[in-house]
């Protein structure tokens, strides 16, 4: 279905994410025909480039990284046709009238969007600046991007910048794991089906595990990773709205603030890690000729950097639903696989009519959010053959490609869903400031006792499953990680 038609400006518009991310989306969706051929889309940033050297660069971008969902022919011409650019200072005067020239009138364009894609320190001049020049309104609504701050005091601090210019309702966190169709599916599978949600708290689940595994490095963002480190780069929103899309109770509705509602009391109820329950590493150079990598310490050029590319943890909820049960959490750069996947160990079952040779058993959802999005549930049954009662865990298994056949499409991809829900006006699937600061009381404790502490993180190789001590975490709980090896 066509949405609304909008005028986009997107500052930064030359920048990294706008290229990779965001402009490509907007050329897939263009592809899709859900745009109406009304919109504009207008590239600003501090570069002097007329409209022409701007759509060079739109085409090279959508070309590199539209992906085999680009549509071909004369499409991209169409789409490029929509396209315009305005050199602007965040800071200064100049391009503010050129692009409010180019803006249409309230009332001709229904949607006025402005992208944030910046550095956080410009959110608070480029917000005075569409207010002073006019280009703002009650129903303006302004993106932004992650890292939303670096620890409490700085979210905070962005927070009331924002909000002294406008109301939250017109305040889009991008957090893009949300606009990922599988996250949205752990919404569907909890709350869609009888099924689990009678069984979904401690008395039948014994441990949850969330892995978000990466191949990938920090190659070309050294510098932004150095200072954050996996925690801050994963583990305090990708992974923590993971958690909570897990751990909640059932939103009355799926409207915006019911869901982040329940979001919200899910890291409120978050005890504070122990210190001996967090495990960091950094990984070590790969000796491997036909592939090499070099080491965390010498592609951020500091050996004695003491930033994390690794972390796991084991986390309590403190509420009726999961007191007792742990949750373990891990992520990592430069692992063996891409995987990100969500195991929900269910209790063995309380007695065993079997006897004890029947062995242990218990079931066992896998959610796996990529690659091959599906579910498996591990179900127990007889052991085929003579030999008495012998039990055996056999797979559930569906792939979601599998079951939704070519009918089922090929999904939007995060940018494109979440920009779309920002033209719908929808904001279910953004983060609301107090769900952003609440993920950081939760998380700058964990950071500032390693620091007091003069905590280093502990070497893993690359290609690997990461550090050792990541298992002995679950080993002392006589459990183990699922899901990582191919
Ligand atoms: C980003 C992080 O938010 O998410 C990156 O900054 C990470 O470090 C990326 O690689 C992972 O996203 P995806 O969609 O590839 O799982």
């Amino acid at each position: 279905i066509p949405v609304d038609p909008f005028d986009l400006v997107i500052f930064g518009g030359t920048g990294d994410l706008a290229q990779r991310k965001i402009l490509p989306a907007l050329f897939r969706r263009h592809c899709a025909g859900q745009l109406t051929g009304a919109e504009r889309i207008i590239g600003a940033a501090r570069t002097d480039l007329s409209n022409a050297e701007y759509r060079t660069i739109v085409a090279e971008a959508v070309r590199v990284n539209a992906g085999a969902k680009a549509c071909s022919g004369g499409a991209l011409a169409a789409f490029l046709e929509r396209i315009s650019y305005v050199a602007l200072d965040a800071l200064g005067e100049a391009g503010w009238q050129e692009l409010s020239r180019q803006l249409r009138p309230a009332g001709e364009a229904p949607v006025r969007m402005f992208y944030f894609s910046v550095g956080p320190g410009l959110f608070g001049p480029l917000a005075e600046k569409l207010h002073s020049h006019g280009l703002a309104n009650a129903d303006t609504r302004i993106v932004v991007e992650k890292p939303f701050g670096r620890d409490l005091v700085s979210a905070r601090e962005l927070n009331r910048t924002l909000a002294s210019h406008f109301d939250e309702g017109q305040i889009y966190r991008i957090d893009h794991y949300l606009g990922k169709e599988t996250v949205q599916n752990l919404m569907a599978v909890r709350f869609g089906n009888m099924l689990f949600e009678p069984l979904w708290n401690s008395q039948y689940v014994d441990h949850i595990q969330i892995t978000v595994a990466e191949t990938v490095g920090v190659e070309g963002r050294e510098e932004y990773y150095e200072r954050a480190g996996a925690m801050r780069d994963m583990m305090q929103n990708h992974l923590m709205q993971l958690l909570c899309l897990i751990a909640m109770e059932p939103p009355a509705k799926f409207d915006p603030d019911a869901v982040r509602d329940e979001k919200l009391k899910v890291i409120r109820a978050l005890d504070p890690v122990e210190p001996h329950h967090i495990v960091r590493g950094q990984y070590q150079a790969r000796l491997d000729p036909s592939d090499p990598h070099p080491s965390y310490r010498g592609l951020v050029c500091n050996p004695r950097s003491s930033t994390e590319s690794y972390v796991a943890l084991k986390a309590h909820i403190s509420n009726w639903r999961w007191a007792g049960t742990p949750f373990y959490l891990r992520t990592g750069k430069r692992l063996v696989n891409r995987s990100s996947v969500i195991n929900v160990m269910f209790k063995d079952a309380p007695h065993s009519i079997f006897g004890a040779e029947a062995g242990r058993h218990a079931n066992h959802l896998k959610i796996r959010l990529q690659p091959n999005e599906g579910i498996t549930l591990s179900v127990t049954i007889k052991e085929p053959g003579q030999g008495g009662m012998r039990l055996v865990d056999v797979p559930l298994d569906m792939s979601f490609a599998e079951a939704l056949g070519p009918e089922g499409g090929d999904p939007p991809d995060a940018y494109e869903r979440l920009i779309m829900d920002v033209v719908r006006g929808n904001q279910t699937l953004f983060m609301r400031g107090d769900e952003v600061e609440a993920a950081w009381a939760w998380t700058d404790p964990l950071i500032a006792g390693w620091k007091s502490r003069g905590d280093v993180p502990k070497p893993y190789e690359s290609g690997s499953t990461g550090p050792g001590d990541a298992d002995l975490l679950m080993r002392r709980d006589g459990r183990e990680w699922r899901g990582i090896n191919p």
